[in-house]
């Protein structure tokens, strides 16, 4: 368990976001199946400090029910005067600052909590009025500039649109990330003035109070800018996306997982792949996976909310939802699992072979052409070509159960509810619509007749109409 941290971290999530030109909050947007502030409050969570204070204003009861279960506390903004405006807000509310605040802001998801740490320990080794996380990057764009005197030293930050030309060419920028003595706060929050453009209290004058003061400051670079990617525009949210992506990409790669091609392996957050295990190109991988140590995951490969026990192989262009594959069974190329399925250990299911609620005993095969669903199916048995469950009587689904060692012929249809027992076999072309008692042979299909000559008979009748006309 990580040690605790002695701070206060605050959470900005009060703005709506008019950038985004959305009617839902900014905060609220999705990022990997959660909203961009629940990602902070995660990240918040972990450092295991005092309980997290999330500033909400625009629409704040949904962003408040977002965070419901969470334990974090909320100070309200309203009306939403600016970044500075927050945090006074939080004082208001919950009064006086009495440990350093971390502030983060709600629309800077990707931070990782490493990142956070480095930063508090960077302020409290030096005990300045503030620190600030920067980042130097080759487009600084709409981010505040970090302005530094002759020597070298922290000056201002000046946003983006109040920038003169020959700021707005600095490219060391404020990642929105600081934290600030309790003290210093105390003194000069409610301070600050609102003479700029947009005629809001920027949180980022700190930085020119402390330097006027003669207060020493820290500026901390993050080591790794797409981190601290802001989320102001609709595009930023599709960078976050993909820079969340590479994340969990680089993540896997570091446990020893052989990503093939990093570019296209689209593994969500959430995903947990064991150590030795190859992805191919172009896998996705959703929601609550868990695949196993050693196993393979094929081209094309789209595996939802499923477990992938160790060993397993996935062969190319496999669809897997809500299922359960077994220790070194194999699947594919082209086979579905929908919802409920469970293929036990060694069990081989094959190209075009539908699986729905269907469960698989131990070393089964289904290799080919197959439709199962409702299905119970015993170990070691053989599904052959072309068998169906006809499982749907048009009003209701009916299960179809196989004992173990059955053989089933290619092209057979089980009209459910049906049962076979044990060891039986079914013939090639075989409909089934009564139980099967175990070691029978089970054959429903006409005798076979061959009538001799009659290939010849009916040419010679063709030709003599042939030679009327
Ligand atoms: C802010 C910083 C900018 C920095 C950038 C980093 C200020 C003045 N500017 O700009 O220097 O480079 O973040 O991403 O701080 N919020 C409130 N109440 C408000 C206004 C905003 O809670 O009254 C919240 C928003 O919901 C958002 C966060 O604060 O989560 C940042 O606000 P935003 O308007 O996006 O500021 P930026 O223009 O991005
Ligand atoms: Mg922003």
């Amino acid at each position: 368990m990580e040690r605790r941290l002695k701070i206060s971290p605050v959470i900005l999530a009060a703005g709506k976001g008019v950038r985004m030109g959305s009617p839902v909050p900014k905060v609220m947007h999705i990022l990997s199946g959660r909203p961009l502030v629940g990602h902070v409050v995660e990240s918040a969570l972990s450092l295991r400090s005092e309980v997290p204070i999330v500033v909400t204003g625009f629409k704040a009861r949904e962003v408040e029910r977002a965070l419901d279960g969470t334990g974090v506390r909320f100070a309200r903004q309203s009306p939403q005067l600016g970044t500075g405006h927050a945090l006074m807000c939080v004082r208001r509310r919950w009064g006086r600052f009495r440990r350093p605040v971390l502030v983060l802001l709600g629309d800077v998801p990707l931070v990782r909590p490493e990142t956070m740490r480095r930063l508090v320990d960077a302020h409290l080794r030096e005990a300045p009025a503030l620190t600030v996380l920067t980042a130097v990057l080759d487009d600084p764009g709409e981010y505040g500039r970090i302005v530094r005197d002759a020597f070298g030293r922290v000056r201002a930050i000046v946003e983006a649109h109040e920038a003169d030309a020959r700021q707005r060419e600095i490219r060391e920028i404020n990642t929105g990330l600081f934290v600030f003595d309790p003290g210093f706060l105390e003194a000069h929050l409610f301070r600050l003035q609102r003479q700029n453009r947009k005629g809001e209290f920027y949180l980022t004058d700190l930085v020119a109070v402390a330097f006027e003061e003669g207060r020493p400051m820290g500026a901390m670079p993050v080591p790794d800018a797409r981190e601290v990617q802001g989320i102001n525009h609709p595009l930023d949210l599709q960078r976050a996306h993909e820079i969340l992506r590479q994340f969990t990409v680089e993540r896997l790669g570091d446990s020893g997982v052989l990503v093939r091609d990093p570019r296209s392996a689209y593994v969500e957050a959430g995903v947990r792949v064991g150590a030795g295990t190859v992805l191919d190109p172009n896998v996705h991988l959703q929601g609550r996976t868990a695949v196993g140590s050693r196993c393979r995951v094929g081209t094309g490969a789209v595996i939802r909310d499923s477990v992938i026990a160790d060993g397993a192989e996935i062969l190319p262009y496999c669809v897997i939802e809500e299922s359960r594959v077994g220790a070194g069974a194999r699947v594919g190329p082209f086979a579905r699992m929908r919802p409920g399925s469970v293929l036990e250990a060694e069990v081989r299911v094959g190209n075009f072979v539908e699986l729905k609620k269907s469960r698989l005993g131990r070393g089964t095969k289904a290799q080919h052409l197959s439709y199962l669903g409702d299905a119970t199916i015993g170990p070691g048995v053989n599904v052959g070509a072309g068998t169906i469950t006809c499982n749907y009587d048009g009003h209701e689904k009916h299960p179809t159960v196989l004992g173990a060692d059955v053989f089933v012929g290619s092209d057979t249809q089980f009209v459910a509810p049906v049962r076979v027992g044990r060891g039986a076999y079914i013939g090639a072309g075989s409909t089934i619509t009564r139980n099967v008692p175990p070691g029978a042979l089970a054959l429903s299909r006409a005798r076979q007749v061959n009538v001799k000559g009659w290939v010849e008979r009916k040419n010679r009748a063709a030709r003599g109409r042939r030679r009327k006309r």
